[in-house]
């Protein structure tokens, strides 16, 4: 049902490319809609959708507008307009620093962060330490691709449930 091509990602690596999918229509509305469908299964209780800067924005404000909830973006520093929360976190191949918007967020919010990819699960622990910072509760992280032999998932705090559409070795 689903097909991906491959493109270059970071030194020496290939990844499924989610462009792929979603240029094909059927598939970007089962995508879609899948996303829905398991975020009101899983997360009923969600009140913000965290999409994480570039590729987790294609998702993230497609599920908050179905459900009629905040969208909020997390982005890569230096981007995101007014006052904001950073968070500095190790990669592989050097460092990054995520950001929110600080009046985004109101102690309590119950988020999922939404992503189209797990690798190492860098960018989501990452992304859960900046809302954890800003006082968020997130419930849960929602993708829609997962690299299983990478094992991100068990980078994630304890206690985040995670949930993928599509595994892959
Ligand atoms: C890719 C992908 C995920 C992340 C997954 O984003 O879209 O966000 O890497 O890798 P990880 O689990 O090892 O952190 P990338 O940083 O390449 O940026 P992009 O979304 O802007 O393409
Ligand atoms: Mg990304």
């Amino acid at each position: 049902m689903f097909s991906f091509t491959f493109c270059q990602w970071r030194p020496n690596n290939l990844r499924k490319d989610i462009f792929s999918a979603i240029a094909d229509g059927p598939t970007n509305k089962l995508l879609q809609s899948l996303l829905v469908q398991n975020i009101k299964a899983k997360f009923p209780d969600v009140q913000a959708v965290v999409g994480l800067e570039s590729r987790g924005f294609l998702f993230s404000f497609s599920i908050a507008a179905e459900l009629g909830i905040a969208c909020l973006p997390v982005r890569k520093k230096g981007k995101l307009p007014g006052e904001v929360v950073a968070y500095k976190y190790e990669l592989e191949y050097g460092s990054d620093i995520l950001e929110i918007q600080k009046n985004a967020v109101q102690p309590g919010l119950k988020c999922v962060i939404i992503d189209d990819l797990i690798a190492t699960g860098g960018s989501i622990t990452a992304a859960t330490h900046l809302l954890k910072t800003c006082g968020a509760d997130v419930i849960g992280c929602l993708l829609v691709i997962e690299l299983t032999s990478l094992a991100g998932r068990q980078n994630i705090p304890k206690g985040i449930p995670v949930h993928s559409l599509l595994s892959y070795e």
